[in-house]
């Protein structure tokens, strides 16, 4: 039996079904096959950044993702504490929930982060992508495959059935997780290790209003002998559900046996962990898992591409594996469309690689360095040479103190805290992603110097390769984002009244290359007008110059002025875009 498709996914994950859904989206045939019999069946990530909520926008279900999702508003107070019920030791606005950070992200996007169990997650993905058209197959495991000049086989088998059968595909995305096959068998160049440390997940229900209502957070750091062992730099109460479903992450050392954690042994860490020996808990699961630093410096060959995990393994910090899982399959998606529709050459998948590898490797630094960072507490607390329990409290006891040991220790927790704004409020982190490759068409300009850090800070720029700055423009009725005028499937030229001759010239552009150009003029009597003088602010470009967005909302090219004969400029930025020249 032989099945054939255009693209064949393996994996149902934030990578896997957001790539689905988004060649769906395109129109582009596609099937998914996923080892298991449903998604994932453990929350696992919930961080959801605006760059991901953005392509959620785009696809037209950001909706439904905010309907099962933790609004922002209740994501922020993140405290750290010796245990939930017990001494708090500070807390820290998080993910832009601080007044003064919130401005920042708000300005930044027409979407705010919000907190959605990865559970939660793929179902909306896989439900959309297959009512668009994507063949879904549970229960079936990817074994192999070999490529050739036109397309790939791939072996499969279904688990039910225990039957073998071949899928030719045009293209294969590898979205098969951390301990991703295709990859492997890809033999992917990667750097680092994987199981560096070891972490246990403790999923459970309890009711813990009471303690956590007042200060609304989905991640509630525990500072307790042996929190430092393994894990993600500290134990960690994480809320599922508010405010009665948990999830629990307690490390364990990689290098020992692995511990058996029943019910008890579960129950004891929880009831620990929250600081209330008689609370009433239900322990719902238990895993364990390791935490990892390696990122493959190539994403694909041939006609192979692999994303999410597959290519970058990391802890959860900074909340970036399903978000930059998306944000791949984003890149990817609209590229396969342009090649497969014979829009582009083939020569556009190889930005892939490209413009996603140093994200891949700048992500997996960034997760694991703000992993090891946990420690500064435990070095200002003075609890890493602490002989037990009780001098570990006392140290802890000791910022209290009017002493000079006391007002060191004060002092050496504010600059702790400050540190772990670049887990919790790394703007520039979440949006700052830039591409240098052949999709993007340089005007000779370079970026600008950064004015702030550029890890805590984004900032707009539309120097190509940059993301599309958001602003809101609109008329007298309705208000939409700059990124709304951009949707994936076309290219989008932005201009003003003063270069109103760019709109024939994308229109004759468009049609001689057989791709989807549209001018957008923002302007006053015009579709759009620019409601806040925002737009004329950020677009770093005469009225009468314009901006190329691609599909995927990042800067393909700009022309600062209207020169001579516009269509000919456009044509061949379009064209060098594309692999066509
Ligand atoms: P993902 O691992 O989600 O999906 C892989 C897919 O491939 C699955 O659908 C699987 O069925 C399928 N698959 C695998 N092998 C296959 C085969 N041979 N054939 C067919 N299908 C196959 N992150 C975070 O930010 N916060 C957190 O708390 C956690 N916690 C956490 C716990 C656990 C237990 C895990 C495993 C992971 C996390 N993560 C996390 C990481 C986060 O889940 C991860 O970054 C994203 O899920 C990555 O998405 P992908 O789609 O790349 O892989």
């Amino acid at each position: 039996m032989m099945v054939t498709t255009d693209v064949l996914i393996v994996g149902s994950g934030p990578a896997g079904a957001g790539a689905a859904l988004l060649l769906s989206t395109l129109g582009i045939p596609n099937l998914m096959i996923t080892k298991y019999r449903w998604t994932a069946n453990t929350p696992r990530a919930h961080i959801t950044n605006q760059r991901a909520m953005e392509v959620f926008r785009d696809a037209g279900i950001e909706d439904q993702v905010q309907a099962d999702a933790t609004p922002h508003e209740l994501m922020g107070d993140t405290v750290f504490c010796t245990s939930i019920a017990g001494e708090e030791i500070g807390r820290i606005l998080t993910w832009g929930t601080h007044p003064v950070r919130e401005g920042d992200y708000r300005v930044a996007s027409p979407c705010l982060p919000v907190d959605i169990p990865q559970n939660y997650l793929e179902p909306i993905l896989v439900r959309n992508a297959t009512e668009r058209g994507t063949q879904t197959r549970f229960s079936t495991e990817y074994l192999s495959h070999r490529q050739d000049g036109e397309g790939v086989d791939v072996l499969v088998r279904d688990r039910l059935t225990g039957e073998e059968y071949t899928i030719r595909a045009k293209y294969l995305i590898g979205a098969d997780g951390a301990r991703s096959m295709v990859a492997a068998d890809l033999g992917l160049p990667v750097e680092g290790a994987m199981d560096i440390a070891g972490s246990m997940n403790i999923t459970f229900k309890a009711d813990l209003a009471a303690h956590v209502g007042h200060r609304p957070s989905v991640l509630y750091w525990v500072i307790q002998p042996g929190s430092n062992v393994g894990g993600i730099g500290a134990g960690l109460v994480r809320m599922v559900r508010p405010w009665n479903e948990w999830l629990i992450v307690w490390g364990y050392d990689i290098n020992g046996p692995a511990p058996v954690v029943d019910e008890a042994a579960a129950t004891a860490i929880v009831r620990n962990l929250v600081g209330l020996p008689d609370l009433e808990v239900e322990i719902t699961g238990t895993s364990l898992w390791g935490n990892n630093e390696m990122y493959a410096t190539r994403l694909h060959a041939g006609r192979v591409f692999c994303a999410g995990d597959a290519v970058h393994r990391h802890p959860p910090s900074n909340g970036l594996g399903s978000n930059t899982s998306i944000q791949d399959s984003y890149n990817l998606a609209w590229k396969l469309a342009a090649v497969l529709r014979g829009q582009a050459g083939p020569s556009l998948l190889e930005t892939y690689t490209t413009e996603r590898a140093p994200v891949a490797e700048q992500i997996v630094k960034r997760a694991n360095r703000s992993s090891r960072e946990f420690v500064q507490f435990f070095e200002v607390l003075g609890l890493l040479d602490a002989e037990d329990e009780a001098e570990m409290a006392a140290r802890i006891e000791e910022r209290k103190a009017n002493t000079p040991a006391g007002a060191a220790k004060r002092a050496a927790l504010v600059s702790a805290m400050e540190l772990k704004h670049y887990e919790f409020n790394a703007h520039g982190v979440d949006l700052g992603q830039f591409y240098s490759s052949a999709a993007v068409v340089s005007d000779g300009s370079t970026r600008p110097a950064p004015r702030r850090d550029p890890e805590l800070y984004y900032e707009p720029s539309t120097v190509p390769g940059s993301r599309l700055p958001h602003v809101w423009v609109g008329d007298a009725k309705r208000r939409v984002s700059t990124l709304d005028l951009a949707p994936m499937t076309r290219f989008t030229l932005f201009t003003g009244i003063a270069g109103e001759a760019w709109v024939a010239a994308a229109e004759k552009a468009g049609a001689e290359l057989g791709v989807p150009v549209t001018a957008i003029v923002i302007g006053p009597g015009r579709a759009v007008t620019d409601l806040y003088y925002d737009w004329a602010r950020v677009r770093e470009i005469e009225e009468e110059g314009a901006l190329l967005v691609r599909p995927d909302k990042h800067i393909g090219w700009r022309s600062v002025r209207l020169p001579g004969d516009p269509h000919r400029a456009l044509h061949d930025a379009l064209s060098a875009i594309l692999g066509r020249s």
